[in-house]
């Protein structure tokens, strides 16, 4: 198929870009390098540098490369930013949405997926988090990517876009065969604060300890990034079967502490991790661990490295690489 990746040349989008390069798809990135790199797009591989909605550029493109199919990963991602500077999420993400879709529609591109988050839960009431669970995001973030999804099911109700929104939880790890890994700036992850601060390079900071959780600290589900990707690419095979749109967590459904992942990366790094800790941070729910039961049933998606372990070690050996 012929696809497009925004946002593939950021993070989790130059890792789908190799998933769909090597299940034999043609890929097209259009990526504005607001916060990717372009040396994370692989050699060959088309990189389009604009934003999504420059019209001018977008819709040609979908034209001329016979887009079948969007995966929508472009997106500001910070929650502290969209608390403090909203109008960035609702520009940025909810407003350059609509307009790529706009492009979309009149390119009669048929198939959509987007990349929301399990900030669209906000404060679970109940973990593990299914998709039935309520949606009442608690920052400006989560409320920009469940709008998004909501444009979404309307436009699959009136014009027949068929879509998928991928709820994440924690994504982590890298592609070491093809040299790519996690490269924010700044960077908000815990795994690679976790790594960089293993490396010396910077001081990491533990929000709270008093949480009501095993070891005090918070508990995420952290799922390897190149099987998020693979999600994708059995969503697009959903899709293609003529599922049904909508909306589906992806996480391993494991929960891994703050002190555990510490732990690990010192067990795998072999070095000490320092840290400090400071008062909780707000917002900051105790556990969000996913129900990933849909997406492996409708999407037949199971991880293949679902192991904190091997997660840490992929990113670890990203981080040190020569
Ligand atoms: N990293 C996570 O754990 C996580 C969790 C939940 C959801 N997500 C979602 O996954 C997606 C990708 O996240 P990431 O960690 O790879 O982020 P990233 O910042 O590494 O990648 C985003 C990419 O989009 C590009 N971009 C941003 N705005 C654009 C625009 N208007 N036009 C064109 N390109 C633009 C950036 O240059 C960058 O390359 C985002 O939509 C994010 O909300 C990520």
């Amino acid at each position: 198929m012929n696809v497009l990746v925004t946002g593939g040349a950021g993070y989790i989008g130059s890792h789908m870009v190799r998933v769909l390069l090597r299940a034999g798809h043609a890929v097209t990135v259009l990526d504005d390098l607001s916060a990717g790199h372009a040396d994370s797009v692989p050699a060959g591989t088309r990189l389009v540098q604009a934003d999504v909605r420059a019209r001018d550029v977008v819709l040609p493109l979908l034209r001329d490369a016979k887009i079948d199919a969007i995966f929508h990963f472009a997106s500001r991602i910070q929650v502290g930013e969209s608390v403090r500077d909203p109008r960035l999420y609702y520009r940025d993400n909810l407003a350059a949405g609509v307009a790529l879709l706009e492009s979309a529609l009149d390119a009669g591109v048929k198939r959509f997926i987007l990349s929301s988050t399990a900030a669209v839960y906000g404060d679970p009431i109940r973990v593990p988090i299914d998709e039935d669970h309520p949606t009442v995001p608690v920052n400006p973030y989560g409320d920009t990517k469940l709008m998004l999804e909501r444009v979404l099911a309307s436009y699959a109700r009136a014009y027949g876009l068929g879509y998928v929104a991928l709820r994440y939880f924690n994504a982590s790890g890298a592609d070491v065969a093809a040299g790519i890994g996690e490269r924010h700036d700044p960077e908000t992850h815990l795994i690679p604060l976790v790594l960089e601060a293993a490396l010396g390079k910077r001081e990491l900071t533990v929000f709270g300890e008093d949480y009501a959780t095993p070891d005090g600290t918070c508990v995420r589900d952290y799922i390897h990034v190149t099987d998020l990707a693979k999600a994708h690419l059995a969503a697009l095979a959903y899709l293609d079967a003529g599922g049904a749109s909508g909306a589906f967590n992806l996480g391993t459904g494991q929960g891994h502490s703050v002190r555990e992942v510490l732990l690990c990366a010192e067990k795998i790094t072999g070095r000490r991790v320092p840290y400090k800790v400071s008062a909780r941070r707000e917002g900051d729910p105790p556990i969000l661990v996913a129900s990933a039961d849909r997406a492996k049933r409708l999407l037949g998606w199971v991880p293949e490295r679902p192991l904190l372990d091997d997660i840490v070690a992929d990113a670890w050996a990203w981080h040190t690489r020569a």
